[in-house]
């Protein structure tokens, strides 16, 4: 499985059996984003929640008879309203699809389409692919249950906000790792522009100093899981 980061929140699995799955797929506002939406293509985009910076392209990158998309109940729904084939879940459940397992915690944050649609509540994923579990915490502030997330899956890797005032910062971030005990923490929704200007080398740092490890993704990187 391959795991490839656009910059913000966005990135794409590549699975062993070759699907695409695109998380959060912001890629044509994102000044960060080396890879337009013309060059991507998907047989599932799964969406954290419906702020503009998350459900991004995914209209443009959709192929109406291929990509399903996955999300909460209301923003599936708008999916559908919109033409495309979603499969609608809630936070707290999982589900199995032929690439693997994905379920929904609990995110605090917001969640409104760029055209005012309410889509629910913000969530975070969890994808369970080729007995590898990634967490990807969508935007959040710091939550102590991220400790109970930790304790009944065992997290590879945690992707995770650092960029301050819309989600966590560098300081809660930390404290969000030290709950979750991912193999690699993995900071995402910083620099994208100016008002979550983050350095990810001091969130390294520090993240490395509470014992574990960190791994700052260059835009456009792919690395193997
Ligand atoms: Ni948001
Ligand atoms: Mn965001």
């Amino acid at each position: 499985m391959k795991l490839r980061y656009f910059g913000h929140s966005a990135f794409q699995v590549t699975t062993d059996n070759s699907k695409i799955i695109l998380i959060d797929p912001y890629l044509d506002g994102n000044p960060l984003s080396p890879v337009k939406s013309k060059d991507l293509n998907a047989d599932y985009i799964i969406l954290s929640h419906g702020h503009g910076d998350h459900l991004g392209d995914s209209f443009k990158i959709a192929d109406r008879a291929k990509t399903l998309f996955i999300c909460v109940n209301e923003l599936a729904n708008y999916c559908i309203s919109k033409g495309f084939k979603a499969h609608n879940m809630h936070i707290g459940g999982g589900h199995n699809f032929d690439f693997g397992r994905v379920k929904f915690t609990i995110a605090h944050h917001g969640s409104m389409t760029p055209d005012q649609t309410y889509s629910g509540e913000p969530a975070g994923i969890i994808l369970s692919i080729s007995g590898k579990n990634v967490y990807h915490t969508g935007d959040t502030g710091l939550f102590y249950d991220m400790k109970l997330i930790g304790e009944l899956n065992t997290i590879n890797y945690m992707l995770l906000p650092i960029g301050d005032n819309f989600t966590m910062g560098i300081t809660d971030a930390v404290k969000a790792v030290e709950f979750v005990h991912p193999d690699i923490a993995i900071p995402m929704h910083y620099n994208t522009f100016p008002v979550i200007k983050a350095d990810p080398l001091e969130f390294k740092t520090k993240v490395e100093k509470a014992g574990f490890k960190c791994k700052v993704m260059d835009y456009g990187e792919e690395i193997t899981l």
